[in-house]
């Protein structure tokens, strides 16, 4: 029986645990081509120039095997209409212009800091929950409640259809595990869950239209900057987009925050007492365990030649960021966590036109959640490691992570305190 491929060895889940010793594998040939063409990049340098290289798609009809032009599965949008993040220029930057000018600086300058103290509430409640037990799952109990909250918020979903939204994202993210059905029962439920949120967006665009607020959905329909106005289609397809993208991936993040600081109680201590630490820790983090692992969502559009191979016009591309982001010739000691790491420029949020949209909201979400857990869990210890992880290998995150404490120390008085 031919041997599986170091890049096929990643993607079983078997792996998923600690892939990082097969990334070190794939790295001493920084671009190989599997069998069924797809040419798998792990080099840091050579991910960075592919990223911000025009010869490089990230369009579904560009995808060898999906030029029928329906969307990559997991991205999120009605069928009708691709999402920015599927698509390339000029569409792309004029519909990620139009969905960032109510998102941010220059525009909305205060958008992001302005959630803080609500961030911050959102968090004290949750844990405030912990009190009177000495078990909690993470996963469940905290880093999945959290980004939907603020994703709801940031898009202006009324407090009482929140939980609506919570089962939307549950639906959505257990289509991605494979021990939940077959690939067809996945799929239609990933429809069924797609055509509820666009309904939902649908009802929420009218009256927003009628009636604008101070959210994103409001900004986006009434922007009369340029390029404006964005559709009725493309403002729906963005509110899916924003959010399937924000959701997982922040989970992922404030879990392996979590699991990283119990292995690592130095850390942890640390942090307690040095709390602006959390600014260079949340990026070490993103460095050390990012949450999107991989994206094989690119294709080329004309031939590439680098590192000493031509990628021909027309293959897939597996761009393996956590293996660049460990990628000895950019980074110092790579396989070493260090909290307060000044030259750090990973590659998590990729890089290029297609940069993560999300990241101050993520990056402000994760350092809020994780300085609050390390401060008011008192002497908190892993109950399984390495926990459970979620066989996605584009996605990875425990599926679970379980957390014994003594007792739950008290919230602090004032909102916002992470500055
Ligand atoms: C830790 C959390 C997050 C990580 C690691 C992350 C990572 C990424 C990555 C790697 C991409 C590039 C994907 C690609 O081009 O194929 C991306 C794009 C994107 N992200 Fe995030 N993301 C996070 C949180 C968020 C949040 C909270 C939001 C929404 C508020 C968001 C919205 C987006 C959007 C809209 C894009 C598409 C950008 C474009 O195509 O121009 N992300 N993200």
């Amino acid at each position: 029986m031919a041997q599986s491929s170091i890049y096929q060895q990643v993607l079983d889940p078997a792996h998923r645990a600690d892939p990082y010793p097969l990334y070190a594998e794939l790295r001493k040939t920084p671009v190989t081509r599997e069998d069924d063409g797809t040419y798998v990049v792990s080099t840091y340098d050579e991910l960075f120039a592919l990223l911000h290289d025009p010869r490089v798609s990230s369009d579904p009809r560009n995808q060898p095997g999906l030029a029928d032009g329906t969307a990559a599965p997991d991205q999120g949008q009605p069928d009708h209409a691709l999402s920015f993040i599927n698509r390339d220029p000029p569409d792309h930057d004029r519909l990620r212009e139009l969905a960032m000018r109510p998102f941010g600086p220059p525009n909305t300058p205060g958008r992001i800091d302005d959630m803080r103290p609500w961030l911050t509430e959102i968090t004290t409640g949750l844990i405030d929950k912990f009190a009177g037990k000495n078990r909690v799952d993470i996963v469940d109990d905290f880093a999945y409640p959290l980004p939907v909250t603020a994703i709801c918020q940031l898009l202006g979903v009324p407090l009482e259809d929140q939980p609506r939204f919570h089962q939307w994202a549950d639906g959505l993210i257990e289509t991605l595990d494979p021990g939940t059905g077959t690939v067809e029962q996945r799929a239609r439920k990933r429809d069924q869950v797609h055509a509820d949120l666009a309904e939902y967006f649908s009802h929420l665009v009218d009256s927003r239209t009628s009636q604008p607020g101070d959210d994103l959905l409001s900004g986006m329909l009434t922007d009369r900057g340029p390029h404006a106005p964005m559709s009725r289609e493309d403002v729906l397809a963005t509110a899916g987009l924003l959010l399937v993208a924000g959701h997982e991936t922040t989970v992922n993040l404030i879990t392996n925050g979590m699991l990283t600081l119990l292995r690592q109680p130095d850390v942890l201590d640390r942090l307690n007492h040095e709390p602006t630490l959390i600014i260079t820790f949340v990026e070490e983090l993103l460095r050390f365990e990012p949450p999107v692992q991989m994206r094989t969502n690119r294709a080329t559009v004309a031939d590439i030649d680098i590192a000493g191979t031509t990628i021909p016009k027309g293959s897939p591309l597996a761009l393996m960021i956590a293996a660049g982001n460990r990628d000895p010739s950019r980074f110092a000691d790579p396989d070493h966590f260090d909290p307060g790491r000044a030259d750090n420029a990973h590659l998590s949020f990729f890089g290029g036109i297609h940069y993560c949209f999300g990241a101050p909201l993520a990056r402000t979400e994760a350092q809020i959640a994780l300085s609050e857990l390390a401060r008011r869990l008192v002497n908190p210890r892993l109950v399984a490691d390495p926990p459970p992880y979620r066989p996605n290998p584009e996605l990875r995150g425990p599926r679970h992570l379980l957390v014994e404490y003594d007792s739950v120390a008290p919230a602090r008085k004032e909102a916002g305190a992470v500055r």
